[in-house]
């Protein structure tokens, strides 16, 4: 078993011992169920190696993990009622197996749950951490509402939506890991170096999950395929496509996303098509490989053992290879 096998074990045996559910359950049930289905563990995984690079016994990092992790899962739950999503990790989304007031409800719970984990740390840590948090789940919350706003916008830039994923996904990333420095008491310029490794990485991870959901395979994915293309989401496949096609290419792009069919399936498929033809998808490919490498350059600055490095190194460049 490797260690990142350990991390993650001991991580949920932790979430299934703190959420117990309880009445009224219609509250409760969704919260347990969101968590049980899963994921990755990506960003509390990412704050206890941080605490343990930094030479702190990562067993004082959990709380904040846990935080993480719940804000992560409760903005799946909202994410999935504003992108009309019907999967989530294989499964009913919460409000599709419940319904739309459930969804909030037990969103809004589980954000409270999650700062309710900074309570156990000392005065100090406390103010770090939930000063951190605070400002990056506004962030989320303004990269959401770009991602929305978006939708019907026909003249989105790269640049703008590199700074509305880095909203939305990035700066969680970058967070978690500069909670795992924090609770280590590393320097600030550890801290703050640590900070941008995981924001970089972040970009490229939702880069990643865009090509992948236009591009992964349905039977291990988790999600709807083509989710993005039917609501007409502007990432950079969409962007880049438009940039480097013909006229006549870009207008029927730009007609195929003002439309919304009652079987998308073609729309989905000849989007898709564009996509590869016109280098959008080798474009983000190379888009992703570029945040990643940046994020490996950010690696060098910061402190730690060697061996430590190369773990995180490997850790991000695995990303890249991930299909759900
Ligand atoms: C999904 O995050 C939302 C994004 C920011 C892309 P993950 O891909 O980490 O989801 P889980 O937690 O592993 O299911
Ligand atoms: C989600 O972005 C970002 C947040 C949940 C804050 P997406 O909408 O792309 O995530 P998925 O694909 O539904 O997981
Ligand atoms: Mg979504
Ligand atoms: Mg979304
Ligand atoms: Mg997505």
């Amino acid at each position: 078993m490797n260690s990142l096998d350990e991390y993650r074990i001991e991580l949920t045996q932790k979430l299934t011992e703190t959420i117990v559910v309880k009445e009224p359950d219609q509250l409760y049930g969704p919260i347990s169920y969101i968590l049980s289905l899963g994921g990755k563990r990506l960003r509390p995984i990412l704050t206890l190696m941080t605490c343990d690079f930094f030479g702190t016994d990562l067993k004082k990092a959990m709380n904040a993990a846990l935080a993480v992790e719940l804000f992560h899962n409760f903005s799946l739950i909202h994410d999935d009622i504003m992108d009309n999503a019907p999967l989530r990790r294989g499964k009913e989304t919460v409000h599709e197996k419940w319904d739309l007031n459930t969804g909030i409800l037990s969103g809004d719970a589980m954000l409270i749950l999650a700062y309710q984990f900074f309570e156990s740390y000392e005065p100090l840590l406390f103010r770090d951490l939930a000063k951190l948090f605070s400002k990056t789940a506004l962030q989320v919350c303004e990269g959401q509402q770009y991602d929305v706003d978006f939708e019907t916008r026909d003249d989105v830039t790269l640049s703008e939506y590199i700074k509305m994923i880095d909203y939305k996904t990035a700066v969680l990333i970058g967070a978690a890991m500069k909670m795992g420095a924090i609770v280590a008491e590393a320097s600030e310029e550890c801290r703050d170096n640590i900070y941008v490794f995981g924001r970089n990485l972040g970009i490229a991870f939702q880069l990643q999950d865009d090509y992948l959901d236009a591009f992964g395979n349905p039977e291990n994915f988790g999600k709807q395929t083509g989710g993005d293309i039917l609501s007409n989401k502007k990432t950079f496949l969409y962007l880049t496509a438009l940039e480097n096609s013909s006229q006549e290419q870009a207008e029927e792009l730009v007609h195929l996303f003002s439309v919304s069919p009652k079987d998308p399936s073609d729309k989905i498929e000849r989007v898709k098509q564009i996509f590869e033809t016109s280098g959008a998808s080798e474009a983000t490919k190379e888009e992703i490989t570029k945040y990643t490498h940046l994020a490996n350059d950010v690696l060098e600055k910061i402190d730690i053992p060697e061996e430590k490095r190369d773990a995180l190194r490997s850790f991000g460049n695995s990303l890249m290879a991930r299909t759900v």
